[in-house]
Parts: C-alpha cells; structure tokens; sequence
C-alpha cells in the first residue's frame, strides 16, 4: 500500500454570521424523544437565525420534500418539521409563514394529526395542501367528509376569485394534479371558495386572514402552475423578500462550522464524488489545516479518477489530503466473488478498515465529516406514524462513527442534490467536478459482471473511457443521468483481419433520470453509438463485441449489478 502525505498551505477562513443547525437538528431530536432513542451527535446550541423561513409541517406525504424544494426555488429558506413540533422550536426560525403537508390520514379519524394552536394564533400566512387544507377546514369549524368519488390525477382548475395574491400571473384555467379520497363539504366561516374543478367546487378556499387551502399538489411536476403558486404564497402573501442565496449559506455555514469545529481536527473521506468534494472544500475554508482528507484508492475507479482529484484538491485547493492506494487489499477481499450484494459489502467493509487505519496514525480526531444531504435526514425521520431515528449513514463509511466515537459535521444536511452542485459552483470547483454525473461507492466492481480481476478492470476502464469521451464530445454528457460502460462475463466469437476472435461482449449503458428512482434508455443517435462500438471493438483489447441496454428502470435497475 502506498501512502503519501500532501502538505498544504492554511486557507484564509471568510468572516460569517449566523446559524443553520436548528432546524434539522429540531427535526431530529423531537424524533428521537418519540422514539426513545439516544442523539448520535450532540447538537450545540445555536443562536436565533435571522433568516426569513417558511416552515412545512409534515403530516406524512410522499411529497413533503418537494414542498420544501419548491418554496427554497423562490429563494427562501423552507424547512419540513414534524406537525407537532412545539412552538419554542419554531421561534428561533423566525417562520414567515405555515405550510400544512398533505399526508396518509383522514380528519375525522380519531387521533387523526391536526396543527398545533399556534399556527392559527400567531397571525402568520397558512397554507394548507390536500391534507393540511382538510385539517384547516377541521380545525377552523368547517365540515369534511369521505368522499364516495376518489379523485386522483389531472384535473383543471377554474379561478374564480378575483385579484387573489395567491394567483398572480396565473391563467384563468390550469391543469392541476388531485390526489384525495377526502373532500371538503362545508367551509369553515369566514372562507370563501377561490377556484374549482370539475369534482371540487372548493378546489382552493382561502379567508381574510390569509388562511388557504389547496385541495391539489402545487409541489409536484404534474401541476405546470404549482411552482408559481407556491411562489406567490411565500413572496406576495407572507412577504418573504427571497434572499436566499447560496452566497449566504456559504458564510453562514463557514461561521457555523468554526463555531463547531473550534480546534478540532476533522477528517473527511475524500471520494472525488460531489457531495465529498463540496463538503471537503467548504470545511476547508472555515478551518483550513485543521481538516485532513482520506482519499482511498480501492483500485476500482475509472482511467485518471484518482489523479484527477487530487490535482484538484491538492494543487489547486492545497488541502491536506492522505492518499491510499489500497487497490491491492480490495482486489484480494474481492477474489472469487461474484454475487452483486457479496461485493458491496466487502467494499463497504474493506474501505471502513482502510479509513480507520489511516485515521488511527493521525493521533487524536474529533470530527467525521459526511457528505450527508436533505433527503437522508428527512427521508429517516419524516414519517408520522412511522418516526425512526436513524440516521441513513454515507454508504462508504457507514459504521465509522460508533466505532471511532467521532463526531458529526454535516454541512450540506439542509441541502438538495441540485443545491449542493450550486454550491459546489459558488466555491469555485471545476465545473466536470460539480456535474459530473454519479458514479456508485462500489465503482467499477458492480459494473464488471462476475468476479472482478485487474485484467477486466483495465479492459473496462479503457471501454468506459472512450465511451465518455465520445459522450462528452456530441455534448450528451449533461443531459444524461449516468451513461457508462458494463463489461458483461459473456464472450463472443468475431473476426478480425482473418483471425477469429473469442473475446468479451461489453454494454452500453445510457440512461435519463430526474433521481435516479425511475429511469428511461437515453435515445441516443446511431452516428454516436457507432463511433463508440467501433472505437471501443478497435482499440480495446479483448472485447470484440458491443451491445446498447434498451431497457427502463423500472423494471430493469440503472446498473448492471
Ligand atoms: P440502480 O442500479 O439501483 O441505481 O437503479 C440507482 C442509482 O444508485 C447508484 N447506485 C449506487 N450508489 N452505492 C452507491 O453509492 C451503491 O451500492 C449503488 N448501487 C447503485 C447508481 O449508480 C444509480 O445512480
């Protein structure tokens, strides 16, 4: 194994000012109190934000996230708490307004989730969506009821108030998308119906003090007007100026961090990936040397990977950065294997063994620093009925922190995926770092079908390489969620020149994705396919054979294994 030290000079840290952690944090504890489990990491006290906020009570919708997404698109911060979230939580926040989720229950349910008091008392602009809106109808003295009609899907909304803030720059009629088995009889007093449909005569209903209630999903895709509704719910109704930036979050999370960190050493697992390069280049400029990065080399990554990163990170940034090229010590652990989910874990398992080695001979480290996002923590505390304190861990260095008793920095957990890669932007990273497309902790071991040996990697490697270059150069690289090469166990006969051949068949994977959950076979053009099968059958050595994978997601999976 080769380990070589980098040394780099100190950055200057930026000066900063106020707080991020509360709200997650907020999130995680009032989870944990209703579990019963210990906090993994002890949050510290923050002071109170002076951030304009939009506060989402969760009741349990499968779009909850999107709500938050939406509302932070128009430049404010949103954060998804639970709907029983006590007020002394929500203060420090400084909430502009309430967004009541949509969720799984029914109102007239016995112990069905309803908004706690304050959302009604503290004069503050609500907005009930589906759920929320039949809870406000509840709550506020109006009548819901089971309807005997379930109304999922599309359905156009008629405006029929006049001048509603909530509708600026709306046409008279939009399509909107309707998920409910509820439906609203009688409208509490004092509310008037704002829009209908053709199922919903109270599709949207609002009142004087700017309660309002959607009967529909502004959040999702499906309703093409939803982002300007929201939008005007946040900017024309609870007057939040949107100056929300990613330029603020960076010297907010600056300050956060030194205040955090103090002097503490921090490691980070250095992957190459977005969210380790961000998290990396963040702490660096809050705490410059006192961070160290460990960038391990399993020996199945693809061709300059490796060398690229650390020219990044090393002579561009000057980070302290541990290189380990424990190629060797993977492929041993890897010998033989040939189940998909048997490689995983020996990868997971080896590169926790790796990193804690490597961290052991640094002396004493107080922080892990994970590459943890939004999603991950609101995706393991969302759920109402069903709350768990888990904490997804980063799947590459899962187990660390209980083994080495480090602590958390998660700098990026209020961010989404497309949030850290402008984040990424703001910090100054190489554009092919911050969108470059993903590439799995496993590497090229669940995309070598069979056992992985370094003769197969190096052929798969030098398929791959052309493949991207070639992707990269018809300008398909951005619009492709991951587009990669599999070198499949199987082999053909071909002929060259007059020689028979027997070598490996490789496939060509390309794919489109909004998250990677669902996925559709890219349509890329022939000309392309076929410089690249010609490239690959003519300059790589031992595949004679190219095939393209024209199969979705589901049912197929994005990767091969
Ligand atoms: P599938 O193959 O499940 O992949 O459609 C969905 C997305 O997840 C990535 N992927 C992984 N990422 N560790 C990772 O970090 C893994 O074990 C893993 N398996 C799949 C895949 O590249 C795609 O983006």
């Amino acid at each position: 194994m080769v380990r070589k030290k980098i040394n780099p000079p100190l950055e200057k840290s930026h000066r900063i000012t106020t707080t991020d952690d509360i709200e997650v944090s907020t999130y995680l504890e009032i989870a944990k109190e209703k579990s019963g489990a210990q906090p993994a990491a002890k949050e510290e006290a923050v002071s109170p934000a002076k951030r304009e906020a939009i506060i989402v009570l969760d009741f349990g919708s499968q779009y909850n996230m999107l709500i938050a997404r939406r509302v932070r698109e128009a430049h404010v911060y949103c954060v998804l708490l639970p709907h029983d979230t006590p007020w002394e939580k929500i203060e420090p926040l400084n909430p502009k307004g309430f967004i009541l989720s949509g969720g799984p229950a029914s109102v007239y349910e016995e112990n069905a989730p309803l908004a706690p008091a304050y959302v009604y008392e503290k004069h503050l602009p609500v907005l009930g969506i589906c759920y929320g809106m039949q809870a406000i109808t509840k709550q506020l003295g109006g009548k819901v009821a089971h309807s005997t009609k379930r109304e999922y899907g599309h359905a156009i909304m008629h405006i029929s108030a006049e001048n509603s803030p909530l509708f600026a720059k709306l046409p008279e009629s939009t399509p909107v998308w309707m998920s409910h088995g509820d439906k609203i009889e009688e409208m509490p007093p004092g509310f008037k119906a704002l829009a209908y449909t053709e199922n919903s005569p109270m599709a949207v209903i609002g009142n004087k003090n700017n309660i309002y209630g959607l009967q529909f999903h502004p959040e999702v895709v499906h309703t093409p007007e939803g982002k300007t509704i929201l939008q005007n719910f946040v900017h024309n109704v609870c007057g939040c100026k949107g100056n929300w930036t990613m330029g603020n979050f960076v010297n907010e999370s600056i300050e956060r961090i030194k205040e955090q960190v103090g002097k503490g050493k921090v490691i980070n697992a250095l992957s190459g990936g977005v969210d380790s390069s961000v998290v990396a280049t963040l702490i660096h400029r809050a705490i410059g040397d006192q961070l160290t990065c460990i960038f391990v080399n399993n020996g199945l990554l693809r061709r300059e990977e490796a060398d690229r990163t650390l020219k990044v990170f090393n002579n561009n940034l000057g980070m302290n950065i541990i290189y380990v090229d424990a190629t060797d010590r993977f492929l041993n652990r890897l010998k033989g294997v040939i189940d998909p989910e048997q490689k995983r874990k020996i990868i997971g398992e080896e590169f926790i063994r790796v990193f804690e080695d490597e961290a052991k001979k640094l002396g004493e480290v107080d922080f892990l620093a994970q590459g943890t996002l939004y999603p991950d923590v609101i995706e393991s505390v969302s759920s109402v009925s069903n709350v768990s304190a888990t904490i997804k861990s980063h799947h590459n260095v899962g187990g660390l922190p209980a083994r080495m008793t480090l602590k958390l920095l998660e700098p990026l957990r209020f961010l989404f995926k497309d949030e850290v890669r402008l984040l990424g932007d703001e910090l100054g990273l190489p554009e092919e770092m911050v969108w470059r497309q993903p590439f799995p902790g496993p590497g090229l071991a669940i995309r070598c079908i069979g056992e992985v040996t370094k003769e197969k990697l190096e052929i798969l490697r030098a398929a791959d390489f052309i493949l991207m270059n070639e992707i990269k150069k018809a300008n398909y690289y951005h619009q492709l969620w991951q587009s990669f090469c599999v070198l499949t166990d199987v082999r053909s006969v071909g002929v060259m020149g007059d020689f028979r051949t027997y070598g490996y068949l490789a496939a060509i994977r390309a794919v489109t994705s909004e998250d990677a959950m669902t996925a559709d076979w890219a349509r890329l053009p022939y000309d392309l396919l076929a410089r690249v099968s010609n490239r690959i059958v003519n300059e790589v050595d031992g595949i004679n054979r190219v095939v393209y994978d024209i199969t979705s997601k589901p049912p197929s999976t994005i990767e091969w294994e």
